[in-house]
């Protein structure tokens, strides 16, 4: 497939460019490469090429809760928002904590996925805080350990992990919340700051990261962690970014953690523009309005992620699209050691569309973004060296 005349991300920065995608592993960019032989010509004249867009943080539900959402729906949902690679998150039924069900959970992905999909393993057995699983056996299988949803509460607990962690050279992605504060922001950085303390008084490193930031304080927190030396990443969601706890309509605005206030989201922003913030993940949580009416948190966020930061932070110049795809793909690439395909997003600036919750491949319609205006689109995902979604007008 020869995609031509485009202008192609590479190393940091665009140029008008062709790109020959010669196999799932292999292509070759350069200016005019006519001559080559293919069967697929594609005219790309005002689009953008960027590396596939990667998503650390997804929910896709199945096993055990296939009525929200499945591998196969999830997968095409990522497609659709031009993710080429994904990382699932273990709170499904039954939990990866161990072998067995890492391997079952690996041929439902061989089988339906459309995209890469990677597993995250537990860090505690059923994700229930006490007992660590055997994280030198799961670690060839899973891309990282998380007990998503849940925090890991005891220090005791924490502090093996981390042990293993830098033992076998493995990702913490933890889900900071200090279960004995009611304050969502006060919960976020106490833990938060409980296991930053960890890594220093045990003085090893491993990869730590932190998932969904989302309040000032937290922010203060890392940056000087970072500052000091701690080996330390983390993610925030697009929703933490353009939205605040006085746009809350309904309960689709809702999720764990909560949105902020003003000061929040401006921090967050911050944090983006001067690299405290490494990811840009969407934490796609889909539920079924029924289950969202009865206090069920979290929204999705693969089909808006891309147009929604680039509206929000491209558009309005507050960084470049350079940037945008660093938080989006390069660098959730670098940090979790995702496999490099022939993976990429085409993306048109000039589309303009409403976001339109029926439309998306996704089972949930649990969106924040519904009825509002985006800039951009993606318009062609190709995932190891394929189309395997394109915007059809
Ligand atoms: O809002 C959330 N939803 N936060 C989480 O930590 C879990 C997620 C889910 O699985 O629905
Ligand atoms: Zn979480």
């Amino acid at each position: 497939m020869l995609l031509r005349n485009a202008y192609l991300y590479k190393d940091g920065s665009f140029s008008s460019s062709d790109l020959f995608v010669i196999n799932d592993k292999q292509w070759i960019a350069g200016k005019n490469l006519s001559s080559v032989k293919t069967d697929a010509v594609i005219d790309l004249s005002g689009k953008y090429i960027i590396p596939g867009l990667v998503d650390v943080h997804v929910h896709l539900r199945e096993p055990g809760f296939e009525y929200k959402e499945t591998i196969l729906s999830g997968t095409e949902s990522g497609a659709a928002g031009g993710f080429t690679s994904i990382c699932a998150m273990p709170n499904v039924n039954p939990a990866p904590d161990k072998i067995d069900n890492i391997r079952r959970i690996q041929d439902i992905i061989d089988k339906d996925a459309c995209i890469n999909v990677y597993q995250y393993g537990c860090i505690t057995e059923g994700r229930l805080g006490q007992d660590l699983v055997d994280t030198e056996k799961l670690k060839d299988y899973v891309i990282a350990f998380s007990d998503d949803g849940n925090p890991v509460e005891s220090d005791l607990v924490m502090k093996k992990m981390i042990k293993q962690a830098s033992l076998h050279d493995c990702i913490i992605a933890a889900h900071c919340e200090d279960m004995s504060y009611k304050d969502p922001k006060m919960s976020e950085y106490m833990h938060i700051k409980r296991d930053l303390d960890l890594l220093k008084e045990m003085d090893i490193s491993c990869r730590y990261h932190i998932c969904h930031v989302s309040s000032k304080k937290s922010i203060e927190l890392i940056r000087k962690a970072k500052k000091e030396g701690i080996k330390v990443t983390c993610e925030t969601a697009p929703h933490y970014l353009i939205f605040t706890k006085d746009d809350v309509l309904s309960e689709n605005y809702m999720m764990n953690p909560p949105l902020g206030d003003e000061e929040d989201r401006k921090a967050l922003i911050q944090a983006v523009c001067d690299g405290t913030i490494d990811i840009i993940a969407t934490d796609h949580a889909p539920h079924t309005n029924e289950d969202k009416k009865n206090g069920a948190m979290g929204v999705i966020g693969m089909e808006t992620a891309f147009s929604s930061m680039y509206t929000h932070l491209v558009k309005t110049g507050i960084i470049a699209l350079e940037k945008l795809v660093e938080l989006m793909s390069i660098n959730p690439s670098k940090i979790f050691r995702i496999p490099q395909y022939s993976d990429f997003t085409v993306l048109d600036l000039d589309e303009e569309y409403t976001v339109k919750a029926d439309n998306f491949l996704s089972m949930g319609r649990n969106t924040p973004f519904e009825g509002m205006k985006m800039n951009s689109r993606v318009i062609k995902t190709i995932c190891k060296g394929k189309i395997i979604w394109e915007y059809i007008q």
